[in-house]
């Protein structure tokens, strides 16, 4: 089994999750020089984007450091629904004196179908590459092992997580029901165990792989939690969004403070855990990821131009409150066991 820490050259064994959209280069080199592990999520980004922002990343740090790539089967279009989906919107619209849009878009390319993204990673070279939502094709994984990258994938259970040994990757981030964020699992329609994340850990370390504990780790007893449940490490989304560098809008870190938080697919499209506000309360399970998205993202800039913060993706898990405004650092250092 891989030393992940010593793979890695970890001081301590924290990596601050990839989060797409406000993961920043600041923000994973600063965790990075820390003695943690930064990570950009490059899922939201272009191929062009991810490169500049690699860039950036390797400029402000000779640590390692890690992105993140979306693995979601790609979508079966249902215009119906999707037509449906903007219907239920529409009074949120008009409510802020703006139409939805006529129609929806596939917003993100999967990274199954993005070669130009494998090419942008494959020369960047960063030392770890972890995936959501699914695997790559077997090219892919092959074209990142050619670059040395440790290789690593979440599981919300058991079936995943064999899935993720029988690609041959090197780790599993174990991602458990309280985690801030999209939910990784592979099919958004198939059952879910909602394994508590020690749970999970704890199922999954039987398997051999290093597994990375993700999901409402806020402090360093969480982490001596994890590790003593088998974990060989522990991967923060939360913990980190009221950070100086993170992207973090004002809205979203005002609402990491009321602290209540739910899983949610009417945002996007696919499960995940966000802050109670008017969106949730909407409910609906939204028409395909990541069309949905399209439609959320809209209607977040309608409700914003009308000076209404309640529509934004506040994506955090059930450590809400506990997020401590500090630079990124003192966090690593906060959460080292
Ligand atoms: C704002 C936000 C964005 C996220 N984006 C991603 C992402 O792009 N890729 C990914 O693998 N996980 C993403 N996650 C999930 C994290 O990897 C991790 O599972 C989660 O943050 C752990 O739970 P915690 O937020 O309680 O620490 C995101 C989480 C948050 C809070």
């Amino acid at each position: 089994m891989t030393d992940l820490i010593a793979a890695l050259g970890l001081r301590c064994p924290v990596l601050q999750a990839p989060m797409a959209g406000t993961s920043t280069p600041a923000l994973a080199a600063a965790v990075s020089n820390a003695g943690g592990l930064g990570n950009l999520g490059l899922a939201a980004m272009t191929p062009q984007q991810a490169a500049q922002a690699m860039a950036e990343t390797a400029a402000l740090t000779g640590r390692a450091w890690g992105v993140n790539l979306f693995c979601h089967r790609p979508p079966v279009r249902d215009p119906v629904r999707e037509a449906a989906w903007l219907d239920r919107l529409a009074p949120h619209f008009t409510r802020f004196g703006a139409q939805p849009p006529a129609s929806l878009r596939e917003i993100y390319l999967s990274f199954l179908q993005d070669d130009a993204m494998l090419a942008a990673v494959v020369a960047a070279r960063p030392r770890l590459v972890s995936f959501h939502f699914g695997l790559p094709r077997p090219d892919q994984i092959a074209a990142l092992r050619e670059t040395g990258a440790l290789l690593a994938a979440t599981a919300t259970g058991p079936a995943e997580a064999q899935a993720i040994a029988d690609a041959g990757l090197d780790a599993i981030v174990a991602q458990g029901w309280q985690a801030g964020g999209h939910r990784g699992i592979f099919d958004p329609d198939g059952p879910d165990e909602r394994l508590d994340t020690l749970d999970l850990v704890a199922r999954l370390v039987p398997l051999g792989l290093p597994v990375i504990a993700a999901g409402a780790i806020m402090q360093a007893s969480d982490t001596r939690a994890a590790l003593a449940a088998g974990a060989a490490a522990v991967q923060c989304g939360t913990a980190f969004l009221r950070a100086p560098e993170a992207a973090t809008p004002q809205p979203h870190r005002d609402a990491l403070a009321v602290g209540e938080t739910v899983m949610t697919a009417a945002i996007s499209g696919r499960p995940a855990r966000a802050c109670v506000n008017d969106f949730t309360q909407l409910g609906g399970a939204g028409a395909g990821y990541p069309m949905t998205y399209d439609a959320g993202k809209a209607l977040n800039a309608a409700a914003l131009a009308a000076g209404h913060t309640g529509f934004g993706p506040h994506w955090a898990g059930t450590g809400a409150a506990q997020a401590v405004a500090r630079p990124a650092a003192e966090t690593v250092a906060a959460l080292c066991p």
